[in-house]
């Protein structure tokens, strides 16, 4: 299969991965790309790159939860492919947990009920390593339990079941991706932050690191190039419909190890600011890649060290010095 001369819609567009995601798109030749977004975090000045090289995008400014605008964009838009990537992200949920479940769980659920009434063909659904909470074992594969620990994770696992329940119940063509933790350029620096950009910015401000806890709770980070490759791959091949498959790199790196990399990147060699641990944080990341190795060939190509190095250049830039 191919995205050539389809119509594909990504929800979330305008955020950090869909931004990447569109660029990616761009180079399979589609028809023509709708984003919907609805610029709770997402920001023009990511899909202005896409925006001038192919002219076929049409942006509509939505909230993709709500079920009755979404359906009239799929009566105009001839929609084959929906790459479902908006949400309300993990640090909103610690402020604003009842809107956090609630948006997220409406945006699927209105993917899910516009595909089980024919308006598109093809669910590309993006869920998280968050879901899984921490780890059990030393390393997670997609067997791993759904254990989360936020109500950010507690929504993303829910919306995991709800496409699998309309999947099985009704026959439908869908996908569910559960990427670890992702960096790169674009990633929200501003409310509701990561501590990718939040690192970089106290570096540049010249503000001591933040980290909570000893620093020693691990992630598999992957640089968002790798992840989008991954997401195209999977809708290329027809066999992972029905599967949940992990994007990750299989290689653990402790917070306070990342943070040290920015740190060494920026020239920075000040003290690191040690705050209590954020609750319910979890504490071991590392994802089993074996299933996406097996079904797309997926080798996540770009080291740490060299991510970090573009993350930091293209800060930099966008933060002025
Ligand atoms: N960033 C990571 O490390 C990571 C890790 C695993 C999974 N994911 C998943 O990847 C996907 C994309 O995450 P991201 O990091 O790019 O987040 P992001 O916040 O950068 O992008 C999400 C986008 O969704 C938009 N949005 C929020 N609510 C919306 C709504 N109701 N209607 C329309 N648009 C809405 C936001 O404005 C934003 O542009 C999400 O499904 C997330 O759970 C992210």
């Amino acid at each position: 299969m191919s995205l050539k001369n389809k119509t594909v819609m990504v929800t979330g567009g305008a955020g950090f991965i869909g931004s990447h995601l569109i660029d990616r798109i761009i180079r399979e030749k589609p028809e023509r790309i709708v984003i919907v977004d609805n610029f709770f975090l997402g920001k023009h000045r990511n899909i202005e790159p896409a925006m001038k090289t192919f002219d076929n995008i049409k942006l509509y400014y939505q909230d993709a939860g709500h079920y009755e605008k979404m359906k009239n964009i799929f009566e105009i838009e001839n929609i084959e492919v929906v790459f479902n990537l908006a949400v309300v992200p993990l640090l909103t949920s610690h402020s604003l947990p009842k809107i956090t479940c609630e948006d997220n769980i409406n945006i699927t659920l209105s993917a899910l009920e516009l595909l089980r009434e024919g308006c598109f063909k093809t669910l590309i659904h993006c869920s998280s390593s968050e879901a899984y909470g921490t780890a059990m074992e030393m390393v997670m594969d997609e067997g791993h339990p759904l254990n989360p620990t936020t109500p950010y994770a507690a929504s993303k696992a829910a919306c995991d079941l709800l496409v699998q329940s309309y999947e099985n119940t009704f026959g439908l063509d869908c996908a569910i991706i559960r990427p670890f933790n992702n960096y790169g350029p674009r990633q929200n620096e501003g409310s509701y932050a990561g501590i990718i950009p939040i690192t970089i910015e106290r570096i540049m401000a010249g503000k001591q690191p933040i980290i909570h806890g000893d620093g020693l709770q691990t992630r598999d980070y992957i640089y968002v190039s790798d992840t989008v490759e991954g997401m195209i791959q999977i809708y290329n091949n027809s066999n992972t419909r029905g599967k949940v498959i992990n994007l990750a790199t299989g290689q653990e790196i402790s917070v306070l190890d990342m943070v040290k990399a920015i740190a060494r990147e920026l020239n920075y060699a000040g003290e690191f600011d040690f705050q209590p641990p954020r609750l319910a944080d979890v504490r071991r990341h590392r994802g089993d890649i074996t299933l996406a190795k097996k079904m797309i060939g997926f080798e996540p190509g770009t080291s740490f060290e060299a991510g970090i190095k573009e993350t930091v250049a293209w800060y930099r830039k966008i933060l002025g010095k």
